[in-house]
């Protein structure tokens, strides 16, 4: 094994996992976390900072939201539930420290 040549200084994780409305756990980020993924995947574009930052769609992360998704960061920079696409926006911006962390 050995270390990928390409890696980004951040990656964003994003929930999209569906349940069915049956399961106890709720039904998941689903469509919350597809549109947060769509709408970073398009901003990182349009600012540029589709290199250094990579947005990743995946199923659960363990916290599985009523309202929002899940999101989580690389490099230990945590885990958050409730997302919503106005939270990815202050996220972009706090990345290319445009607001304060
Ligand atoms: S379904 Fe999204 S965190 Fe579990």
């Amino acid at each position: 094994m050995q270390a990928a040549r390409f890696q980004p200084q951040l990656q964003i994780f994003v929930c999209a996992n569906e349940r069915g409305a049956d399961s106890s756990l709720g039904t998941g980020c689903g469509a919350r976390g597809r549109a947060v993924f769509e709408q970073l995947k398009r901003d990182t574009a349009r600012r540029g900072l589709a290199v250094s930052v990579w947005v990743t769609e995946t199923k659960c992360l363990g916290v599985c939201p009523r309202e929002g998704c899940a999101l989580a960061l690389s490099h230990g920079g945590g885990v958050f539930e409730g997302v919503t696409c106005e939270d990815a926006r202050g996220l972009l911006d706090r990345i290319e420290g445009k607001t304060p962390r």
